[in-house]
């Protein structure tokens, strides 16, 4: 086990350990949803996808199998890496690109942009203006941008001081995982997000931590910011991944929520 004093090699320089906590997702049922916003509320085909903050590409999977091309974006060559090797084995033709998501361009303009698991890495309003430019830039018109967990709808159920925690098992591979995010410069709606991951690994044991700084979106401010750039327009927000439960008045705990914009 790493010692108190040494510095813990990052959680996003191990992306297969990474994978396996974030494993308790049903990419599938997350897919049938993003297959759903397509059906009812694009103003175009869709045969591309574009993930920010990719990651290991948890969904370029099952969205493959459905004939959906995917596109994966990270700041992390080793995450790059990782799911150009994963794409490569399964015989996935997919593109990835070493950038950040406040300020990226593409050669080929895609139908869809998503963000998975509240990834908006960013932190002043500049940067969350120049992230909406450069998908509007992305998205070719009547396309779809889906945000996942990245509006902050109920602050104190986010911030809570405890965090959360869970533990995963795969193979060989047993890990405990603890996220918290603490608000702090409470004018620039600023938090920490720290990560740490404790893994056993058969015989090797490695404890891995990262910490980002986010800026907080409320969901009043998306919609002024949104309907003022001219970009986007605003189709809807819906608790748990679930469309049949669109957010409101008497929705009282809110977990995973999923916010639709459409190119204008
Ligand atoms: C917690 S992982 C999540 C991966 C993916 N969103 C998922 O749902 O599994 C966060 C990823 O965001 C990437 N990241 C952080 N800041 C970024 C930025 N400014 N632009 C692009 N990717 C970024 C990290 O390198 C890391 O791979």
């Amino acid at each position: 086990m790493t010692s108190p004093l040494t510095p813990r090699p990052s959680c996003y320089d191990h992306p297969r350990y990474y994978e396996i906590a974030f494993s308790f997702r049903d990419l599938s049922h997350e897919v049938d949803v993003i297959q759903q916003t397509i059906e009812s509320f694009a103003g175009r085909e869709v045969s591309s996808l574009l993930q920010l903050g990719c990651g290991p590409c948890q969904h370029m999977a099952e969205l493959s199998r459905r004939g959906l091309r995917f596109e994966g974006l990270d700041i992390n060559p080793a995450m790059l890496d990782y799911s150009r090797d994963k794409a490569a084995s399964a015989g996935i033709a997919a593109t990835f690109h070493l950038q950040s998501m406040v300020d990226f361009r593409l050669t080929q303009p895609v139908d869809y942009v998503f963000i998975a698991l509240g990834d908006l890495y960013v932190q002043s309003t500049d940067e969350l203006k120049s992230l909406l430019r450069c998908v509007a830039a992305a998205l070719r018109q009547g396309g779809l941008f889906l945000l996942d967990w990245c509006v902050q709808f109920e602050p104190a159920r986010m911030f809570k001081a405890e965090g959360d925690r869970w533990e995963m098992a795969q193979g060989d591979v047993r890990l405990s995982a603890h996220v918290v995010m603490q608000p702090f410069d409470h004018p620039h709606q600023l938090f920490r997000e720290q990560l740490d991951i404790d893994v056993v690994d058969g015989q090797t044991q490695l404890s891995l931590s990262s910490h980002s700084v986010k800026r907080a979106v409320y969901p009043q401010e998306l919609l002024e910011l949104v309907s003022g750039m001219g970009l986007f327009e605003f189709v809807g927000w819906w608790n748990d991944w679930n469309l049949d439960q669109p957010l409101g008045a008497t929705t009282d705990a809110i977990y995973r929520p999923i916010t639709l914009l459409r190119r204008v």
